[in-house]
């Protein structure tokens, strides 16, 4: 089958959902941490800004976890798209930060979603896709194929990416940590962001960059080595769409040409290097070399890379084509699966301010997960694609002091309380205080702690929608 034969099927919404705590890593947490690393706060937080491009991260709630939010982020989709629930016909998570080592996180989100619509999904299916980062982009790519088969009989899908990203206090990947959700509707005839059915590419290695081992809450990483394998598996994706545009007698250059580019940014800078990394290979197509002519020692690489990122024109390049998906992640840290989509949402919300010249632009993506293996797909922007634009709607809650005053920033004894608290532990009867009792939202009520012959759910979790609260 052609290209052209392949039916229409993209992205149609998108929507986040971002926990209203976070940590300022520029004050109280600088200081505190500056000692640990032979530094001064100043210091520091230049590292910080500069060399990571990092600012605050979102730290979720006592009663927040990976299914909340992946609700709130699918609630947020429907509210705003309009979406009748009923018509939803898949419904797939991505995450590397489960709730349950066998029920999928999709059940409990299928859960909360039919009980506050009042409305039965129980022909919907749920799968959770759990590969680090690139779950999601793993379940995208299957409800394409399944919009595509006919096989959900006129229905979209939902593929809500959700994580929370957790690390050793005190260690040098503290300060990327994140947490939230992303949502997007999938479906044929999309309003958004097409999807291109040939331009799908994936790598995987058998690599230990990162991972978290069952007896963890925290993801154990080894840094350089992890953005060394993230950049080996851009360029894996990047040489295998050359290859396949090159033996479809387009030119090699093709493929790998985009208005904008968005990549997974478990933080800003990390972007920085795969831009660069990608715009040295178009530089190397350019002159003819293809990818066997590519470079692969890691650190001569690394060092070019860096070297491109000093240069004028390439940072005039990168602000204009990856500057539009990076309006968020400073302000948020790494959300794991949803950082791309994140990227993605950053994009349209940008788009929409500009109007119908986006339209038919091209944006190529890179979905990175550790242990690793990654995803490159590309898709054009939709004539109708500000009639979705609004879904997307993020910068206007992220500012510390926004407008609806949704975010609070926490204080070092609160958040090291909270840290932890997610994740494989016995947890029974009532859920830890909350900083901030829900409201308006899904949340976490409580754990089973019965074991009767009559009655079995040590451990369960209860979750649904608290309703808003009455002040005063
Ligand atoms: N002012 C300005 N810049 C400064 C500075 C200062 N005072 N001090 C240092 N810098 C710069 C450094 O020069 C460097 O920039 P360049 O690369 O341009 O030289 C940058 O700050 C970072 O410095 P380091 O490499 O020394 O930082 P680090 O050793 O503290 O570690 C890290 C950084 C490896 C990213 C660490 O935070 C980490 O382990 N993070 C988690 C792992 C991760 O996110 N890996 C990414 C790939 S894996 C992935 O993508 C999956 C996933 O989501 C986890």
């Amino acid at each position: 089958m052609s290209s052209s034969e392949l039916s229409s099927v993209g992205i149609d919404g998108v929507a986040v959902y971002v926990p209203r705590l976070y940590v300022d890593l520029t004050s109280e947490w600088a200081e505190a941490r500056a000692p640990l690393q032979s530094s001064d706060p100043a210091t520091l937080v230049a590292k910080l800004t500069r060399g990571i491009g990092v600012r605050k991260m979102a730290v979720p709630d006592a009663h927040e976890d990976s299914a909340t939010m992946a609700a709130m982020a699918a609630k947020r989709l429907i509210d705003r798209l309009g979406i009748n629930p009923a018509d939803i016909g898949y419904l797939a998570i991505g995450t590397e930060t489960t709730v349950d080592q066998s029920k999928s996180i999709a059940a409990y989100v299928l859960g909360m979603l039919s009980r506050h619509y009042g409305v039965d999904l129980s022909h919907v299916g749920c799968p959770q896709v759990q590969f680090a980062c690139v779950g999601a982009t793993y379940a995208l790519e299957a409800a394409a194929a399944l919009i595509r088969s006919g096989s959900l009989e006129g229905r979209s899908a939902l593929v809500i990416a959700t994580d929370i990203a957790c690390y050793a206090i005190g260690g040098p990947a503290e300060c990327t940590q994140g947490a939230g959700a992303v949502a997007l509707r999938v479906s044929a005839a999309p309003r958004l962001l097409e999807l291109e059915p040939r331009s799908w590419c994936s790598v995987t290695l058998d690599e230990r960059d990162f991972f978290r081992p069952n007896w963890s809450t925290e993801a154990v990483v080894d840094g350089q080595h992890s953005v060394d394998t993230y950049l080996r598996c851009l360029d894996g994706v990047l040489g295998s769409a050359a290859r396949a545009s090159a033996a479809r007698a387009r030119g090699a250059r093709d493929a790998l040409t985009a208005d904008y580019y968005l990549f997974h940014t478990p933080f800003p800078r990390m972007a920085e290097y795969a831009a660069a990394r990608l715009y040295r290979r178009l530089e190397a197509l350019e002159q003819g070399i293809g990818p066997d002519g590519w470079g692969s020692e890691p650190e001569r690489e690394r060092n070019a890379d860096r070297a491109r990122c000093k240069t004028e024109v390439f940072q005039a390049w990168f602000a204009a084509r990856c500057g539009p998906g990076l309006r968020s992640a400073s302000e948020i840290g790494n959300i794991y699966s949803g950082a791309l989509y994140l990227s993605l949402a950053d994009l349209i919300e940008s788009l929409g301010e500009r109007g119908s010249s986006a339209v038919g632009r091209r944006v190529l993506c890179f979905s990175y997960g550790s242990g690793a293996s990654a995803k490159l797909f590309a898709g054009t922007i939709r004539p109708e694609f500000t009639q979705t634009a609004h879904a997307a709607r993020l910068s206007g809650e992220l500012g510390s002091a926004d407008s609806s005053g949704r975010r609070r920033s926490l204080r070092l004894a609160e958040y090291h309380r909270l840290h932890g608290l997610h994740g494989v532990r016995p947890d029974l009867g009532p859920v830890n205080p909350s900083v901030v009792a829900p409201n308006e939202e899904f949340a976490l009520l409580r754990y089973g702690s019965e074991s009767s012959p009559q009655r079995v759910d040590l451990g369960y979790r209860y979750y649904d929608f608290v309703e808003q609260r009455s002040i005063g």
